[in-house]
């Protein structure tokens, strides 16, 4: 399957194949010189499978984890790029997942004012959300994403066949945020969801949550309005990570948690039920006030309460303003026993 993706500046294609990662040359010219970045974490050889489709091509591999979207990094990789002489018709491309993908394709945004970038995503979350919607970024000065830019890639080549060596917590991790585009946004997609095997289904999924996020990504770009939707569990997600010093949570675990807190009691039924064949957490640890309190510090806070995402019934959503009070009984609905 190939979607093409219309942004402000360009279009770009979106490859779903299996084995589309030894094909790179049908989607992408390979006769450029490319800097392929991957991580510790990602099995070697799909960097070295992509690299042998390239006549010139150096590989970079970065620490595994969110630590490497630091500046330091982002600086390694453009003196890789100024010390093997790349030009202005040359490209990144990254093998990885969110933070492979946010990163070079920063890094490629900026060196020489923007080359080429080409994203190759290797793990469940990139491939449904991260790579589509040219947002890269890396952290800096203790916040996430601060310093970026929208920069479309090239092309983006998803392959679910990598996925044979992500370990299954990770796959749950990253179906996490297609179970969030259906709740808010495709009833269908949610329906398939509850009355199928998403591990056998992968495709389907990963096709499902594409076509949201390409709808949602052309008639938003650059998040003013629409696009928010995507942040549906990520403020609760985010004030959990926050209470917690992130315990031993991954980011999709706490939006999934995090989604029940906006839904209403019969969505939040059925999300915790969907949640739980993928032995995703739907329980929080409810102790004082804490999570409250990052709520209420939470950036898109806005004086005595919060903008919040809410799904009241599958396949729809509302953007809400909570005040304090009414933020308190969604919070302690949702996780107080
Ligand atoms: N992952 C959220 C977004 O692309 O806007």
């Amino acid at each position: 399957m190939v979607l093409n993706v219309k942004t402000q500046t360009d279009n770009y294609n979106i490859i779903l194949q299996r084995g589309a990662i030894n094909r790179v040359a049908e989607f992408y010219d390979t006769a450029k010189k490319a800097l392929i970045v991957t991580d510790s974490g990602v099995p070697f050889e799909y960097a070295k499978t992509v690299s042998a489709q390239f006549s010139n091509s150096i590989i970079k591999v970065i620490p595994q984890g969110e630590k490497s979207k630091c500046f330091d990094v982002y600086k390694d990789l453009l003196e890789a790029l100024c010390e093997n002489e790349f030009s202005r018709s040359d490209c990144v491309v990254a093998v990885g997942g969110g933070v492979v993908g946010d990163l070079s394709g920063f890094c490629a945004s900026t060196y020489m004012r923007g080359i080429d970038f080409v994203n190759i995503p290797t793990t469940v979350l990139s491939q449904v959300d991260s790579s589509i919607g040219g947002k890269t970024a890396i952290d800096f000065s203790g916040y996430k994403n601060i310093v970026g830019a929208f920069y479309p890639p090239k092309v983006v080549i998803i392959d679910s066949d990598v996925l044979k060596t992500l370990p299954q917590r990770h796959i749950n991790n990253g179906l996490v945020e297609s179970i969030k585009m259906a709740a808010a946004c495709d009833k269908d997609l949610f329906e398939f969801m509850e009355n199928n095997d998403l591990y056998e289904n992968v495709d389907k999924v990963i096709e499902g949550s594409l076509r949201i996020k390409k709808y949602i990504v052309e008639e938003d770009e650059k998040e003013q309005g629409l696009r928010k939707v995507l942040n549906f569990g990520h403020t609760a997600a985010h004030a959990i990570e926050t209470a917690t010093g992130l315990g031993d949570l991954l980011h999709g675990e706490c939006v999934a948690i995090g989604m029940l807190a906006f839904s209403s009691p019969s969505v939040r039924a059925r999300l915790t039920s969907l949640l739980k064949k993928y032995n995703l957490p739907t329980e929080f640890d409810f102790v004082g006030d804490t999570i409250l309190e990052a709520l209420r510090h939470d950036k898109k806070s806005a004086g005595d309460g919060v903008n919040v995402v809410y799904v009241n019934e599958i396949g729809s959503f509302e953007f809400k303003f909570l005040d304090f009070n009414q933020l308190d009984d969604a919070v302690k609905g949702a996780y107080l026993k």
